[in-house]
């Protein structure tokens, strides 16, 4: 029985792939490289040394997706396949709508037409919008996402309710990231967005690596101990992990709608990981203030308790970790 991957080349994807790989399971990856690479898919194996079958095919493509749970034997899926990008998105609400909702409908839709009812969904902090208090559990009221990709998660999260009330042979685990950063620590896989960064780690390792000039600190007025934005910051090792102890939870127990926040618990400021950069890597981060940016919201940070006692998962790396493996990789792509 495989885990099909859908997405499996990006970022999460392939350091979930690795740690999939790792503990024993087969995969197979579905990506049509919107957002990532074909060297990926060599990356994994290299650092696996273990093979899997690979489509390069558009999610949304029915008939394609059909024929591939026709002819393999898929017991789960875990749904990568999801445009990200936050600025874009108010762009491009059409193609973020189609390509999140639309696709995850053809994904489920032909899921139950094979008989595959584990799925577990990339969700995001986001859903929570603009939380009174913190640390963030998942009880808190969702909803007041601020762009289309949020939005898109919130509606899947709440396609997914309606999925498993209408019929509770689904077994679905929807997993909130807080803020992925890092990468493997071989440096062969890790975060490449296209252009400008929008997000802070992949902008201040530019920065670090003399592509960029300075990092601009969106706000230092915000009501956090220095004034700058405080997020939590989690490795995405640390994260891949998550799913894969999710994956073991679907595997052994009933069938159930779960949620989990995937955070470290700790919240950062934008300064403090300016520092953290600088001296895990020994580079300098030249930045400025700049005016806060808009739909930004002052902190963020999980509690992961619930992930620690029902999956037995907690995140283990350091920001050092975070800087340093986030820095390697990096600069083993600015290099090549
Ligand atoms: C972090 C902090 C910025 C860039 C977004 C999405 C979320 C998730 C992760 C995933 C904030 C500050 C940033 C810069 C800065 N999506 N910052 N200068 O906004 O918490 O979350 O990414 O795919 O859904 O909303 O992450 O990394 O953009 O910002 O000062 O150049 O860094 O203001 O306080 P964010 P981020």
């Amino acid at each position: 029985m495989a885990i099909l991957l859908p997405g499996g080349a990006g970022f999460i994807g392939s350091h979930t792939a690795v740690e999939l790989l790792n503990a024993g399971k087969e995969i197979i990856i579905l990506d049509n490289f919107s957002n990532s690479k074909p060297e990926a898919i060599t990356a994994i194996k290299e650092i696996t040394g273990k093979d899997f079958k690979f489509y390069e095919i558009d999610y949304t493509d029915r008939e394609k997706l059909e024929s591939i749970f026709e002819s393999n034997n898929i017991e789960a899926v875990i749904n990568f396949a999801g445009y990200k990008a936050v600025g874009e998105s108010v762009q491009k609400p059409i193609e973020y709508y189609t390509n999140n909702i639309s696709g995850a409908l053809v994904l489920l839709d032909t899921m139950r037409k094979y008989g595959c009812k584990k799925f577990i969904f990339s969700s995001s902090a986001t859903v929570y919008g603009e939380p009174q208090k913190m640390p963030i559990t998942e009880e808190f009221e969702t909803g007041g996402t601020t762009n289309p990709y949020g939005t898109t998660k919130l509606f899947i999260e709440q396609i997914l309710k309606d999925i498993y009330k209408s019929d509770n042979d689904w077994d679905i685990c929807i997993l909130r990231y807080f803020n992925p950063v890092g990468a493997h620590k071989s440096g062969l896989i890790g975060e490449e967005p296209k252009g400008i960064p929008n997000n802070l780690m992949p902008y201040v390792s530019r920065v670090a690596a003399g592509v960029l000039q300075e990092l601009s600190i969106f706000g230092n007025d915000y009501n956090t101990p220095d004034g700058t934005g405080v997020r939590d910051y989690i490795h995405v090792v640390d994260l891949a992990k998550g799913h894969e102890k999710a994956l073991q939870k679907l595997e052994k127990e009933e069938t159930g709608l779960y949620i989990y926040n995937l955070g470290t618990g700790t919240g950062y400021s934008v300064l403090d990981m300016v520092h953290a950069f600088e001296k895990s890597t020994g580079k300098k981060v030249p930045y400025k203030i700049a005016p806060r940016r808009a739909g930004d919201i002052a902190m963020c940070y999980a509690d992961p308790k619930k992930a620690k006692e029902e999956l037995g998962w907690e995140a283990t790396k350091t920001l050092e970790d975070m800087c340093r493996d986030s820095w390697n990789y990096t600069k083993s792509q600015m290099i090549n």
